[in-house]
């Protein structure tokens, strides 16, 4: 039976309330991205940065999922193979809508990273500087999150689930952030359909066999619903 491979972004989650970053009025539009998604940004000011996550984060917190989330969550349920969530997120609501496995690959807002002993935990609702780190000590407390310049997390167990994809879906991102960007060519080299759902046609819509336009709450749930019935 056919593995499905999905990859999200931010809008999956725009319709619980979470910005997205390229829209009209969206994060990039309001915060310079060396400045707060840099680890340049964070050594020249740590405060700024972690302004920017604190608000994130609690944000994240207070926000549901949606159709969109609950949908792909009754997809892995119902579906009898394979159904992998990458998400570009690094809000939970994958997970809070029932969701298994999701992959970040580029961390979550949960998360905590030391800088100096690269040990993890999970986040405080707000995190200050010079916080220091549980295990080595150092006041070196950053962001569990992938910054520009910095390597995507599990890309080899990304890579292979694409080689194993007979369906891929791309769903509420813009299609201009690498390697994401380019997991559709993954796919189709491994012989699967490709799909993209998205409010508007992305960068990349032109490499996908198929383009279904909507807002994520109407057009997933219609997906998830044509391809259960397609078995
Ligand atoms: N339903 C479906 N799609 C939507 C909706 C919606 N309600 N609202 C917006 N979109 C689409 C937009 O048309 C856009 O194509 O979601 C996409 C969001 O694109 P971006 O804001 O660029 O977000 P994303 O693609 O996730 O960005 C990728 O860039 O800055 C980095 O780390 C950041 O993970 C992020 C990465």
């Amino acid at each position: 039976m056919e593995k499905i491979v999905i990859l999200t972004g931010a809008g999956i989650s725009a319709e619980s309330g979470l910005g997205t970053f390229r829209d009209e009025g969206g994060l990039w539009a309001q915060h310079r991205i060396e400045d707060v998604a840099t680890p340049e940004g964070f050594a020249r000011d740590p405060a700024l940065v972690h302004r920017f996550y604190n608000a994130r984060r609690v944000q994240a917190a207070e926000a549901q999922p949606n159709a969109a989330h609950d949908a792909l969550a009754r997809l892995q349920r119902d579906w009898p193979s394979e159904v992998v969530i990458i998400t570009q997120n690094v809000d939970n609501l994958h997970e809070a809508g029932g969701a298994q496995g999701v992959i970040h690959m580029h961390g979550t807002l949960a998360g905590a990273l030391c800088a100096a002993c690269g040990h993890r935990w999970t986040a405080p609702p707000e995190m200050a500087v010079g916080e220091p780190c549980p295990a080595c000590a150092a006041p070196t407390a950053r962001p569990d999150v992938v910054w520009f310049g910095e390597m995507p997390y599990h890309m080899d167990a990304i890579y292979d689930h694409l080689a194993g994809a007979s369906i891929f879906a791309a769903i509420g991102t813009s299609g201009q952030v690498y390697p994401a960007a380019a997991f559709v060519h993954e796919a189709m080299m491994s012989g699967a359909r490709t799909v993209e759902l998205n409010l508007e046609p992305s960068t990349g819509a032109s490499s996908f066999d198929e383009v279904i336009l909507g807002p994520a709450t109407e057009a997933v749930p219609r997906w998830v619903d044509q391809i259960l019935s397609s078995q």
